[in-house]
């Protein structure tokens, strides 16, 4: 009797999946286990290792005040709750709803647990027989799936080249009897840094009265509104539209905690009206349990400076070389000093970096 997971992983890898694949069993690049960290240090296999593979741009993940404000919230509501959101929610996910929507500015919020969740959900539940999907060629995976799982739902898919928008134009001229038309980009590019022209692919859009779906979860908490020169990447890190100055007409903004704010939440940034339509429409809403309880964040964390910080040299991604001025709370306040890690800067062993009110960078001994 042949073996049938064999069978499968040998009929299912393409050629191109399969040499990676075959790559990474190699490699020992992939799958570590950190057994122990210290600051921006993991120890893998015995050594030491310099983390560059986070992605927890503002380095809140290790923030002895971030880490204690939890239990509070764990100790009122429990671990987890182990309803479907559409079942019922913890008034927590309500307020953290009514802050995220405050802060980015739109008119409300929907939370589910990642941007993945919402990629394969929200995607097919807007779309379907008879619409027409428009993706740009280097969206991230989860949202190429979703467009994918629309498209086997009946919708068409077509791919566009950001830098060359008048494919997207073309598509969108040819396909104007589409019960829905849907742009889906990402804001910041993940593996670039950069910024595909949003304000255009907002301007052609809206002449074609299509919806854009833009993934920033890597843009929020780290590019936010009013940039200037003495604060390259704006302020409040409220995510790419901010930033551009654009306005969210047409567009649902996407994005999560699991980058920047080192924790498990995504939210849509929609318009109030199409809430009860996500609720009842997103299956990852309608089935998926929902996160662990959050703290409501304090106005300033204990130990942020008062002093506005000054902009310095970072590595967060962005297409600037500047760290961000101030850091924003998921209730929309500022603390005013903040930590983060900085590659062309690398912090000493187990030390961590602070950007300091007046703008200079000093290190500290990690307190974990
Ligand atoms: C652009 C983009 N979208 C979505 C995701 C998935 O996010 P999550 O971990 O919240 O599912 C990632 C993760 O790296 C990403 O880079």
């Amino acid at each position: 009797m042949s073996d049938v997971f064999d069978q499968a992983i040998d009929r299912v890898l393409s050629r191109k999946n399969r040499e990676v694949y075959e790559l990474l069993q190699r490699s020992g690049l992939y799958d570590n286990v950190a057994t122990a960290i210290r600051g921006r240090k993991v120890r893998v296999r015995g050594k030491w290792l310099t983390d560059f593979a986070s992605c927890n741009y503002l380095g809140l993940d290790l923030r002895p005040e971030v880490m204690e404000a939890i239990g509070p919230a764990v100790r009122e509501w429990g671990t987890h709750p182990s309803w479907a959101r559409m079942c019922c929610s913890p008034e927590l996910y309500e307020r953290l709803e009514a802050e995220l929507a405050a802060l980015l500015g739109t008119e409300d919020a929907l939370v589910l647990p990642t941007i993945s969740l919402i990629g394969i959900g929200l995607i097919p539940a807007l779309t379907g027989k008879g619409a027409a999907i428009f993706a740009d060629k280097v969206v991230h995976k989860v949202n190429h799936d979703g467009c994918r799982l629309a498209r086997d739902m009946g919708a068409t898919l077509t791919s566009f080249r950001h830098e060359d928008l008048s494919t997207l134009e073309a598509g969108l001229a040819a396909h104007a009897g589409a019960t829905v038309r849907l742009v889906v980009v990402d804001g910041v590019l993940s593996t670039t840094g950069r910024l595909p022209e949003l304000g255009r692919i907002l301007e052609i859009a809206r002449a074609h009265d299509a919806i854009v779906y833009v993934d920033d979860a890597h843009g929020f908490g780290v590019l936010g509104e009013s940039p200037s020169p003495e604060h390259p990447y704006g302020r409040k890190g409220n995510g790419v539209i901010r930033h551009l100055g654009l306005t969210y007409d047409n567009v649902l903004y996407v994005s999560g905690l699991s980058k920047a704010y080192s924790s498990l939440a995504a939210f849509i940034g929609c318009p109030r009206k199409l809430k009860p339509f996500l609720k009842c429409n997103v299956t990852s809403y309608l089935v998926c349990r929902g996160l662990c309880p959050r703290p409501r964040w304090p106005r300033r964390w204990p130990g942020w400076s008062s002093t506005p910080a000054r902009a310095t040299r970072g590595a967060a991604p962005s297409t600037s070389t500047r760290a961000p001025s101030s850091t924003p709370t998921a209730s929309g306040a500022f603390p005013r000093t903040t930590t983060r890690r900085s590659p062309s800067s690398a912090p000493t062993w187990g030390a961590r970096r602070t950007w300091s009110a007046a703008g200079s960078c000093s290190s500290r001994r990690a307190s974990t």
